[in-house]
């Protein structure tokens, strides 16, 4: 016997709960959550469903019975290249065989755009297959001719129906193959509409099974909608491989491909990519786009070097100490953690008796950059006191370091790469920490090692 029932299930990362509310206690996203009709055992049904499609995938990996890990067999497969080196490092070094990768992004980012260019260039090399389930066959066709891509060999389906593009993909075996979107299929047997949290769950779980059953690899492209509208990427990364997000930068030419998610490399990789007039374009020395090479000094901002994913990035820091307005000065940051800018001025205050106390501060990290790391610590303190004192800092120095509570200045990985990456973009003075300073640094390029936060007071 079916029962029918009501629940509040949120669209972006799927929770679910009794009573409506205005935000997800999962994820945090307001105005998500929407109530849903199910009949009691067709929910479970869908729920066991999405795991035993999961459980046969992993079966159908590993063989029977309990081996020795040593024992395991490992055909090491050559990684297939996309045909853009940028693309390929934030894979972690190209495509896998049987990998599921989800291209996450705003719409109107790229992600079509981007796979277009990748399947064609990969048509000179391997079978590939495009399904697209938002434009028409001529559309795609259209863009293509225009962006003057090889379109001899592309297969190409418009198809909504995950069981049918299974089969359609098993009659063409492809190396890879394109789902564009996830937010467009259904599956059958799923009563719920497109878009829908058990829809994506589903379709996204039909097509890793189909993955790592044939060897195929499949990229799905997931929308991000911020009003809770289709059912967001969030609810599919435990299920992929290989989560990637296309993000548009502040200025708006430039696109990262941001890696979230990744079982076969690092994480926090990034490519970038211009986006023109005839697609898009790789940009090779990011480092180059995200500095200002205004030749005018501002105080409060500052070069700094942090490492994304296996290379260093340039980027620019601003930062703007302003007296408060009201009797809460505000704390804003784009870019990089607000909390642990709470903490940089705790420690500015406690071991340097420097109060921002009575100042509005904000900071942004040009060229929508996020900084994830604690190497932008020492440069933070440098700008805001740069900006607090109206006093620019040298135009050709960078800074990097992490700073501890107790006000010490402490190392970051890769402090050597950084120091030649900054030479390499001709810059010649380096604020580090003490323990990353190199014995010889490279000619022309001065080091400056600090071990606490007092010693940056002393520094312009
Ligand atoms: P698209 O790949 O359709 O985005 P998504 O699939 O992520 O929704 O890209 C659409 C945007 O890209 C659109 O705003 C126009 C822009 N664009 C260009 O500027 N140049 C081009 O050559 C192409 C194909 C798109
Ligand atoms: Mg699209």
């Amino acid at each position: 016997m079916s029962r029918e029932r009501t629940v509040f299930v949120c669209a972006s990362c799927g929770a679910k709960y009794a009573r409506w509310q205005g935000q997800c206690r999962e994820c945090g996203e307001w105005n998500t959550i929407s109530e849903q009709r199910v009949f009691e055992e067709s929910a479970n049904n869908a729920g066991s469903r999405a795991a035993q499609r999961a459980l046969a995938g992993f079966a159908g990996q590993t063989g029977s019975g309990v081996v020795n890990l040593a024992q395991v067999n490992i055909t090491a497969k050559a990684r297939l290249s996309s045909g853009y080196a940028e693309f390929d490092r934030v894979l972690g070094g190209g495509i896998v065989a049987g990998s599921v990768v989800l291209i996450g992004g705003n719409p109107g980012a790229g992600k079509s755009t981007l796979l277009l260019q990748t399947v064609c260039r990969l048509s000179e090399r391997v079978k590939v297959l495009y399904v697209t389930g938002e434009e028409s066959l001529e559309q795609v066709a259209l863009r293509a001719r225009r962006l003057g891509l090889p379109t001899e060999r592309v297969r190409i389906a418009s198809e909504t129906s995950i069981d049918k593009i299974c089969a359609l993909a098993s009659g063409e075996q492809p190396a890879v193959l394109v789902v564009d979107s996830i937010q467009v299929m259904h599956v059958q047997g799923v009563e719920s509409a497109p878009g829908s949290v058990s829809q994506v769950r589903e379709g996204a779980a039909a097509l890793t099974q189909f993955a790592k059953r044939t060897g195929i690899a499949v990229f799905m492209v997931g929308h991000v909608t911020k009003d809770g509208t289709l059912a967001g990427p969030k609810i599919l990364e435990h299920c992929v491989d290989c989560s990637v997000l296309l993000e548009a930068a502040s200025d708006l030419r430039f696109r990262t491909l941001r890696c979230q998610k990744n079982r076969f490399g690092a994480v926090n990789e990034i490519g970038v990519f211009a986006m023109t007039d005839l697609g898009l374009r790789e940009v090779k020395n990011p480092s180059a786009i995200f500095l200002n090479r205004q030749e005018e000094v501002a105080p409060g901002s500052l070069a700094m070097v942090v490492w994304e994913g296996t290379r260093p990035l340039l980027v620019e820091l601003q930062v703007l100490v302003d007296v408060a307005q009201g009797s809460n000065p505000r704390r804003l940051t784009l870019g990089t953690d607000p909390n642990r800018l709470s903490m940089l001025l705790s420690v500015l205050h406690r071991h340097a008796s420097f109060s921002l106390g009575d100042q509005d501060v904000f900071v942004n990290v040009v060229g929508g950059v996020k900084v994830l790391e604690t190497a932008s610590d020492v440069p933070l303190c440098l700008a805001l006191i740069s900006s607090f004192r109206s006093q620019a800092l040298d135009r050709r120095t960078i800074a990097f370091g992490e700073i501890g509570l107790t006000g010490e200045i402490r190392p970051v990985p890769s402090g050597q790469e950084r120091i030649a990456e900054a030479h390499k973009q001709g810059f010649t003075r380096a604020i580090v920490p003490y323990d990353n300073a190199p014995r010889t640094p490279p000619s022309g390029m001065q080091i400056i090692p600090v071990r606490r936060v007092p010693e940056l007071f002393k520094l312009s």
